[in-house]
């Protein structure tokens, strides 16, 4: 396989290295390419990501990615919604899990206030939030076919206020019953302080846009924040791996952050992209075995850097390998 990596900027520089070089010990056969591409990109050259970057991007069978700083200039489209629109990478899956409860958000990534609809007057400024059968369709399939493996889908909406909502629920619902399995829908408000006082009853949760994207980050409250959740963008002919954080400036340079999401987008990007489910479980297998040894980032509450609890869990890869 060939594998685009895309550090991005910020963080991305000290998690994606981490990531990358698990997959290095697991499967010596990837092939791995770098593509550069950001706001670090767009300030040396005066564009975030050329079109010919997007074509290297196009012929990966796989991309790990980092994250990108989007500066908060009008003239600046995000890059990663960008990448999400071209590839057509329209399931986010954002797997939560912990003691007790194994949660997986899936999240239309295409549509919504995501659309690129908007403009800007000078009293006024409008977003749209578009909403297509298609895209209510195919991404309602891909939670039914994900709870096929499960137990129940959970649909996050606010149809009570948003006419596109009750559209999206209606959708979401038929697909649930053609596919046979069991559903139940709430309001996202309701659901983002219940997914937290009761993680246990949650499974599947299907989302629009946006609300996908905030509830993943709440979501991160039961797992001890953002540092630890991976994320798969995955479309009909392309699929990307990125830690659910962004560049996070705040910490960008110190070596502290943490490369969990990094190391279990990898994860994903193993189970779901090369197929490989027993490299992808022994990712896990050997984080929490660092874990487990009190070896952990300032973020959980440790002193371990970034590098040092990267070359723990490469260390336990290689043992794996030797065992
Ligand atoms: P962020 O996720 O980068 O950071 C939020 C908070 O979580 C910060 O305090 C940060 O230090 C902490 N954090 C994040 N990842 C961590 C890790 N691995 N270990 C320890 N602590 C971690 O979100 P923020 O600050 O809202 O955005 C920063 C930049 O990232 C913005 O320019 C934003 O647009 C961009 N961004 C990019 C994304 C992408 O490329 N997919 C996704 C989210 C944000
Ligand atoms: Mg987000």
């Amino acid at each position: 396989m060939r594998i685009a990596v895309v550090e991005g900027d910020g963080i991305g520089h000290e998690v994606i290295p981490v990531a990358k070089r698990a997959l290095e010990v697991l499967r010596p056969d990837f092939e791995f390419y770098s593509v550069d591409v950001g706001f670090g990109k767009w300030q040396r050259c005066g564009e975030a990501i050329t079109s010919q970057d997007m074509e290297d991007l196009s012929s990966a069978d796989a991309i790990l990615f980092g994250a990108i700083t989007t500066p908060p200039d009008p003239g600046y489209r995000s890059v990663i919604v960008q990448i999400r629109k071209t590839l057509d990478l329209y399931a986010n899956l954002r797997p939560v899990f912990g003691k007790g409860f194994d949660i997986i958000i899936v999240r239309e990534n295409t549509e919504g206030l995501y659309s690129g609809v908007e403009k800007i007057e000078e009293d006024s400024a409008c977003t749209v939030r578009c909403i297509t059968r298609r895209g209510s369709e195919r991404i309602a399939r891909c939670a039914c076919r994900l709870v096929k493996k499960r137990r129940e889908l959970t649909i996050g909406h606010k149809a009570n206020v948003l006419k596109a909502d009750a559209f999206f629920r209606d959708i979401c619902i038929a697909e649930a019953r053609k596919a046979g399995v069991p559903f139940r829908e709430c309001y996202i408000d309701a659901l983002c302080l219940d997914v937290l006082q009761h993680p246990e009853r949650y499974d599947v949760i299907l989302t629009e846009n946006m609300f996908g994207d905030i509830i993943s980050d709440v979501a991160a409250f039961l797992v001890g924040g953002l540092g630890v959740l991976p994320s798969g963008n995955i479309g009909d002919q392309h699929a990307l791996f990125e830690p659910v954080h962004g560049s996070a400036p705040d910490i960008a340079g110190k070596n502290v952050a943490n490369p969990i999401a990094a190391l279990r987008s990898a994860g994903m990007l193993l189970s779901y992209s090369a197929r490989d489910p027993v490299s992808a479980q022994r990712i896990e297998e050997a984080i929490g075995r660092v874990l487990a040894q009190g070896i952990r980032t300032r973020d959980l509450g440790g002193n371990a850097t970034t590098t040092e609890f990267g070359d723990h869990v490469i260390r336990e890869l290689e043992s794996m390998n030797r065992a």
